[in-house]
């Protein structure tokens, strides 16, 4: 693909050879993340943040990613608080915010309406999660991660394997994931959840004529015990039309560290795109995992902002140009990668 100029609004758009080149400028972005060097390649843009769903990590991330590159960022939060309440239409919205920013990141609950709002803009569009559909961002840092994990331990992405636990059927990360699985070769995927909340049959046939190994199932601990990686996640409850029937679901699959230790290989990665439920109906992955080495959640997370960043540059092509604008970082800088 070509990445100037780009909308990023599902992983379709990507072949293996364009998650290479994201992934080799991300790695160069980890000396900005990390505070070691101030660069101002972006210095003047600004960055429209339009978040009209619950979100913590993806908008913080998105808008720290452009920040750490020397731009702006405008946000909009909650649909209550945007003319989208008095009628608007999306694309209307996109006409009018598209003026006023370099690029937008927008997340909003009905699947297709980021791609509805790109069609409008003048900018490019970055898809921060679009209802039940994709949520192309996570997924490309979930795979950064996975590469970087499994790198060292003589495993790849190529014959990974892999166990999705919870909700799969609403859950857009998952979605995305493996739709990015099928750019690469004999995947081995377990399919985890309860029969209800299966992943829907086109992700599943994506997998299938990529050629890769799928197992579906209900049950948890026969699923975690030969795989490289437990990708877990939340069960979504704002996609039920009724949300006590969420309840029917939630702490259906908890890892905790005791069933790790009797369940899973040495070093089985676990990851969440979080928030993890930490309810205790809930609990899908007890806090007594989190001095496991193993549990790689928050480096997740720290991923984000480097394939941010790296989607950043490549689509306003300043890729060449970060270090050229880089400079020492004057203050303490007491940070550390999370454990
Ligand atoms: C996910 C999402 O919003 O789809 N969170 C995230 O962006 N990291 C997963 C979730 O909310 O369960």
């Amino acid at each position: 693909m070509n990445f100037t100029g780009a909308h990023i609004l599902s992983i379709e758009q990507f072949e293996r050879a364009d998650i290479e080149v994201l992934f080799g400028t991300a790695d160069n972005m980890e000396p900005y993340a990390q505070r070691r060097r101030i660069t101002r390649v972006l210095e003047g843009a600004i960055l429209g943040n339009m978040f009209f769903e619950a979100s913590t990590r993806t908008r913080i991330s998105f808008g720290s990613a452009f920040n750490l590159l020397g731009g702006d960022v405008r946000e909009s939060v909650g649909m209550d608080s945007s003319s989208l309440i008095k009628g608007e239409s999306l694309q209307d919205t996109a006409r009018v915010l598209s003026g006023f920013s370099d690029v937008i990141c927008m997340r909003h609950p009905e699947p297709g309406s980021v791609a509805q709002f790109a069609s409008a803009s003048r900018v490019p569009v970055m898809n921060g999660g679009d209802g039940s559909n994709e949520h192309p961002s996570q997924a490309l840092l979930d795979l950064y991660t996975i590469a970087k994990e499994l790198q060292g331990r003589g495993r790849g992405i190529d014959g990974l394997r892999i166990a999705m636990v919870g909700d799969l059927k609403f859950g857009r990360t998952v979605h995305s994931l493996c739709k990015l699985l099928s750019l690469y070769q004999n995947v081995q995927l377990t399919l985890v959840s309860p029969v209800e909340l299966a992943m829907p049959e086109k992700y599943i046939e994506c997998l299938r004529k990529a050629g890769h190994q799928v197992v579906i199932t209900d049950q948890l601990e026969a699923s975690i015990a030969h795989v490289d990686i437990v990708y877990s996640t939340r069960i979504q409850e704002e996609r039920f039309s009724d949300r006590a029937q969420a309840d029917l679901y939630r702490g259906r699959f908890r890892l905790n560290q005791a069933i790790y230790t009797e369940h899973c290989e040495p070093n089985t990665v676990i990851m969440h795109p979080l928030p993890r439920d930490s309810r205790v109906e809930a609990n899908e992955l007890d806090t007594d995992l989190d001095t496991n080495p193993n549990l790689a959640i928050f480096r997740q997370a720290d991923n984000g902002l480097l394939v941010r960043m790296a989607l950043f540059v490549l689509v306003l092509d300043v890729a060449h140009l970060v270090d050229r604008h880089a400079k020492d970082v004057p203050w303490h800088n007491s940070r550390d990668l999370a454990k």
